[in-house]
């Protein structure tokens, strides 16, 4: 894995440079896209590029489970917001999973993810894949972690709304596509970071098979990297 170490402004502006020369060099590319606070600034980027979308495809990792599709904590309303509302890209291109569709198998019929962004969760989840999820897993139901529902109680008015389940791309998911990003800001993700780029892979740490992965770019702030 590759690590690179920016301000926060100068990731969102590598990852949203490397987007748009795929969107170029490939107007009919695959992207899977994360929510959270990490891809905000690569979003806002993307929606004040001057770039077509048409012919793009989209994958989101993850989606909470059961959510109404327009509540505003729901993740279908959240890559609205930022990013699907501000560009040209065709509705039917853009996919969730869910238990009504056999995830794994439409992103292979896309022709598979050219190129994922991540995030990270303070506990090593990728998407929402979470300690002592099998490396080997597709798209699947998980009951999220006590420290995920603290961490994304952030976003809802108190803890007892978030949701206890989602619904997510697995590890192995992940793993197919042909090249990576992750980004990892701020001091509460250090530990993680450090963990990461120890290059132990196990279990406990879902984020750590990425090692094995040919392409991947870690992208941290200095804080976060603090402990490397
Ligand atoms: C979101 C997702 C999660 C987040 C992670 C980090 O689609 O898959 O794994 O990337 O929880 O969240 P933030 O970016 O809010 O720190």
């Amino acid at each position: 894995m590759k690590l690179e170490i920016k301000n926060k402004n100068q990731i969102d502006e590598a990852i949203a440079d490397r987007i748009c020369n795929l969107i170029q060099s490939k107007p009919n590319c695959v992207l899977g896209l994360a929510t959270g606070s990490s891809p905000i600034g690569v979003y806002k980027l993307l929606a004040s590029k001057n770039i077509s979308f048409k012919d793009v495809t989209t994958f989101n990792l993850d989606e909470y489970y059961p959510i109404d599709i327009n509540n505003k904590n729901s993740y279908h309303y959240f890559m609205n917001e930022h990013l699907f509302s501000k560009i040209d890209i065709n509705k039917s291109n853009i996919h969730f999973p869910s238990l009504d569709n056999n995830y794994d198998q439409m992103i292979d019929k896309a022709g598979g993810i050219d190129f994922q962004i991540l995030g990270i969760g303070s506990n090593g989840h990728i998407a929402f894949n979470e300690p002592g999820t099998e490396f080997n897993s597709l798209t699947h139901i998980v009951n999220l972690a006590s420290s995920t529902i603290k961490d994304n109680s952030r976003f809802f008015n108190s803890i007892d709304e978030v949701p206890t389940k989602a619904i997510t791309m697995g590890l192995a998911s992940i793993m197919k596509a042909k090249e990576i990003v992750i980004i990892v800001t701020g001091s509460n993700k250090a530990n993680a970071l450090k963990e990461l780029m120890s290059g132990n892979i196990s279990k406990d740490f879902p984020a750590s098979i990425l090692n094995n992965h040919s392409n991947v770019t870690v992208y941290a702030d200095k804080e976060a990297a603090k402990l490397c």
